[in-house]
C-alpha cells in the first residue's frame, strides 16, 4: 500500500453574518452560540482534533474576533480562577496555540468557494480537511474521523461526507450523482449546488465535512459564479471529478442543521437531555410540559 499524506490541516468557514439569528448575532458570530455550554465552533474544532487535525484555519471576518478571543488564553480569567482555587480544566480544549492555528479574512461575502480559497496559502500542497460548523454532527467516533478512516482505507482523493434527506429538501444543498456503492462508501460521478426542485441526481445531500486535495484551490482560483451567483465550492469539486478518486462517506450519526433555528434548538435539546448533570431535569420538565 503506498503511503498517503495525512490530514494535518482544517479550514472553517466562518466568515459569514448570520442573519438568521438576529438580534443574538449582531454582536456576537453565529459560530459562538452555545449548544448547552460549549460554542458551536468548539465541538468543530475537537471533532477536527479528534480525526488527527493539527492545524485550524479560521476563515473569518470583520465582527468575528470573538472567535480568536475563545481559542487563545484568557490570562485574567486564568489567574483570577487559579487564585480562588477554581478548576480550569474546562477551558482546555479551548486553547489552540500558535502553531496551531491561523486566522485570514475573506474581506468579501463572494461564496463558500471564495472563503476556501482565501486560505490557500496556509492549505499549500497537501490535502486538507473543510468544516462548515453551522453542520453540527454528533457521532461515535465523529463524522470527520469517521471520514480519516474512509480516506485511508480508500487510499487518499476526495472525500465528502453526504446524508440522505427528502426530496423536496435537495434544492437547499450540494447533491451527489452517485456511482457505485460500497458499504457506508459512494463513487461521486457528479455533483450539484442546488438543483432546481424535480432535477436532484439522488437525495443524497453534501453535509459540511470534506477532505480536498489541494488542486482544489487551482479550480477555485478562476473564481467562476454558479448557484445564487457565488462561487462555490461545489462546482470546483465537480470540475475534479474524472480527474481524481472522488468518493462519499454516509456519516453513521446524527446531525442537526444549526443554521436553522429550528435545528439549533433540537441540538441544544438533545445534548441537553443526554447530560448527566442537567438531563434528568430537563427531561422531567419536558414531560411535564408536554403532558
Ligand atoms: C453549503 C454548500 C452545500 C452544502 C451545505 C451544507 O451550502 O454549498 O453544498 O450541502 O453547505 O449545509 P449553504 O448552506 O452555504 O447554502
Amino acid at each position: 500500500m503506498t503511503d498517503i499524506a495525512p490530514i494535518r490541516k482544517a479550514v472553517f468557514p466562518v466568515a459569514g453574518l448570520g442573519t438568521r439569528f438576529l438580534p443574538a448575532t449582531k454582536a456576537i458570530p453565529k459560530e459562538m452560540l452555545p449548544v448547552v455550554d460549549r460554542p458551536l465552533i468548539q465541538y468543530a474544532v475537537d471533532e477536527a482534533r479528534e480525526a488527527g487535525i493539527e492545524q485550524m484555519i479560521f476563515v473569518t471576518g470583520r465582527g468575528k474576533s470573538a472567535i480568536e478571543d475563545h481559542f487563545d488564553i484568557a490570562f485574567e480569567l486564568e489567574k483570577t480562577m487559579s487564585e480562588r482555587g477554581k478548576d480550569i480544566s474546562v477551558l482546555e480544549p479551548t486553547r489552540l496555540g500558535p502553531g496551531n492555528c491561523a486566522y485570514v479574512r475573506q474581506q468579501e461575502p463572494l461564496g463558500l468557494g471564495h472563503a476556501i480559497w482565501c486560505a490557500r496559502d496556509i492549505v499549500g500542497d497537501e490535502p486538507f480537511a473543510i468544516f462548515l460548523p453551522d453542520e453540527f454532527m454528533v457521532g461515535k467516533p465523529g463524522c470527520m474521523k469517521q471520514m480519516v478512516d474512509a480516506y485511508t482505507r480508500i487510499g487518499g482523493g476526495n472525500l465528502i461526507s453526504v446524508l440522505e434527506v427528502a426530496p423536496e429538501e435537495t434544492s437547499s444543498y450540494g447533491v451527489i450523482a452517485p456511482g457505485k456503492r460500497d458499504g457506508a462508501i459512494t463513487e461521486v460521478t457528479g455533483l450539484v449546488e442546488k438543483p432546481a426542485p424535480g432535477t436532484a441526481p439522488s437525495n443524497l445531500i453534501i453535509s459540511g465535512r470534506y477532505i480536498l486535495q489541494p488542486e482544489v484551490m487551482r479550480t477555485l482560483e478562476h473564481q467562476e459564479k454558479g448557484a445564487g451567483g457565488e462561487i462555490q465550492l461545489t462546482d470546483a469539486m465537480a470540475q475534479m471529478i474524472g480527474n481524481q478518486p472522488f468518493h462519499a462517506v454516509t456519516f453513521d450519526g446524527r446531525r442537526f442543521d444549526c443554521g436553522s433555528k429550528a435545528g439549533f434548538a433540537a441540538a441544544n435539546f438533545a445534548l441537553a437531555l443526554e447530560r448527566p448533570d442537567i438531563g434528568p431535569e430537563l427531561r422531567a420538565f419536558a414531560v411535564d410540559l408536554l403532558g
